[in-house]
């Protein structure tokens, strides 16, 4: 797995798991019980809560994967609240020094996460209030878990969708390096699964560049909304405290405020925009894959794919399958799953925060990591896969897709394109009955099907010249290809340094 793919933000955070009171060898988050009085929002309560009730509802499992945000937003907070004097300069400065440390201990694996506190953002508090005492307990003025756990989220996609933009151009400097490296490849283009015109390969690997190029694009969209800073609104009204909203988001370098509180703390518009944006880039890696996976078929034999890529049959010794592929198209059935998911979790959902809420992030972050570790996957199987050419030259010859250019041919000679399609059809059915392509027909016999065939009929019907005569733009002549390589490559050199 390259390391692009790997979900390294989590890694340390999973590790640390166990709890206080747990066995080492437990692989659980810790279960660990406070009594009523060390809970966070323990005061209103007699009873502690039922502990299968607690496993329930903690999100401690698969948040704490936003423990850096958590960290940096906290720090953020602290700071303002300084700047405003809600806080005292001494008291903030202790929490953030607390917090730093905390972070070095989640990174280096050392701390222990608890289900009992439901959440990353109770685990780290009550880590600090447990270190630095009383000046912990300030960390959460003016502040509402609502408003916190929405800019996590925010901070954590607006760093994710740059990792995914990443993967996908990664993606299409190996398909530009395929489209270039094969330039002067035909091969036949298709409508209906039937053989329609003779193409570049170059060209149809170009078409997926457009496709990746527009999914950039949308994750550029996502990126936009999840930049736009949720903190101080709250539980859902907004503060008493005199907060600077503007300066939090200038420490966390967003670029708009939630103009309006409740909006803030209750949108997921920006995560439903992901998974849209995530699901159509697994229909373009999907449509893709059941290509290859022809492609790479005994049937087509277009392409073989790495030895390194494949697996091979426990039973059948000649099989050599395109598993990955296989499953990129099938993950992304997932990935769809995930966005029809939080659909139905925010529809009908009354304003503002409500605990089905909680079920937006495990779909995310799996169809983050399924998006992130398909596209690794995908370039590794485009830089590694064997082009044979050969069959693919003799797919093209060896039947009919060049029957438009002896249309075409008749139209140049001035016949209506209804008649030469006519004409050109005669010669196709003509060429069945005697087992022959069109290429291998006299010119006397082109002669029968119409007067206006002469000498160059044969060169005007080679793959090489139907390919360079489809020079409208965009279209797949050699000249026009080039133009899509030095244009691919320009945009991948103007795209590839965002941050
Ligand atoms: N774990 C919660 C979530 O992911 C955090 C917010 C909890 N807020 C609350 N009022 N219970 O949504």
């Amino acid at each position: 797995m390259s390391s692009d793919a790997q979900n390294y933000e989590t890694s340390n955070a999973q590790r640390c798991v166990p709890a206080r009171n747990q066995s080492p060898n437990s692989n659980k988050v810790g279960a660990r019980q406070p009594g009523q009085a060390s809970r966070l929002w323990g005061g209103r309560f007699e009873k502690s809560t039922d502990e299968m009730i607690n496993e329930f509802q903690a999100s401690i499992n698969f948040d704490k994967r936003m423990y850096r945000e958590d960290i940096q937003g906290s720090i953020a907070h602290a700071k303002m609240l300084a700047a405003q004097k809600i806080i005292s300069e001494e008291d903030s400065e202790k929490i953030c020094a607390g917090l730093e440390k905390i972070l070095e201990q989640i990174d280096a694996g050392k701390f222990n996460f608890s289900v009992a506190l439901e959440d990353i953002h109770m685990n780290i508090e009550k880590a600090l209030t447990d270190s630095i005492g009383a000046a912990g307990g300030r960390l959460h003025t003016a502040r509402s878990r609502n408003d916190q756990v929405a800019l996590d989220t925010h901070l954590y996609m607006r760093r994710q969708v740059r990792e995914v933009q990443k993967l996908i151009l990664n993606l299409q400097k190996e398909l530009v390096k395929a489209a270039e490296k094969n330039s002067d490849v035909i091969f036949p283009g298709y409508t209906h699964l039937q053989r329609a015109q003779p193409i570049l390969f170059a060209h149809h690997l170009l078409a997926y560049f457009s496709m990746l190029q527009r999914d950039f694009d949308r994750f550029e969209g996502v990126h936009a909304r999840a930049d736009i800073m949720p903190l101080g609104a709250g539980a859902l009204a907004g503060t008493t405290f005199p907060i600077d909203r503007n300066f939090v988001a200038r420490e966390l370098n967003f670029s708009e405020i939630y103009s309006n509180s409740l909006d803030a703390v209750s949108d997921r518009d920006y995560l439903l925009e992901f998974l849209s944006a995530a699901s159509i880039l697994m229909v373009h890696l999907s449509r893709f894959s059941e290509e290859i996976i022809l492609w790479c078929s005994r049937e087509f034999s277009f392409i073989e794919l790495d030895d390194a890529h494949c697996t091979g049959s426990s039973m059948m010794p000649q099989k050599k399958n395109p598993d990955v592929p296989e499953l990129v198209r099938g993950k992304a059935g997932r990935v769809f799953g995930h966005l029809t998911a939080l659909l139905t979790t925010v529809k009908a959902l009354p304003l503002a925060y409500n605990k089905d809420l909680q079920e937006d992030k495990e779909g995310v972050f799996d169809a983050l990591d399924t998006v992130k570790f398909s596209l690794a996957v995908f370039a590794q199987i485009v830089a590694g896969m064997k082009i044979r050419k050969e069959n693919m030259r003799r797919a093209v010859e060896e039947d009919f897709s060049n029957a438009t250019d002896l249309a075409d041919y008749l139209v140049k000679k001035n016949l209506p394109f209804r008649q030469a399609h006519e004409v050109a059809g005669k010669l196709v059915h003509f060429c069945i009955e005697k087992n022959i392509y069109l290429k291998d027909l006299t010119l006397d016999e082109f002669k029968i099907f119409s007067p206006l065939f002469e000498a160059d009929i044969h060169d005007a019907i080679l793959p090489e010249t139907c390919v360079a005569a489809r020079n409208s733009q965009g279209g797949t002549s050699f000249q026009q290809v080039a133009i899509q390589i030095a244009a691919a490559k320009d945009w991948i050199k103007n795209h590839g340094n965002n941050n």
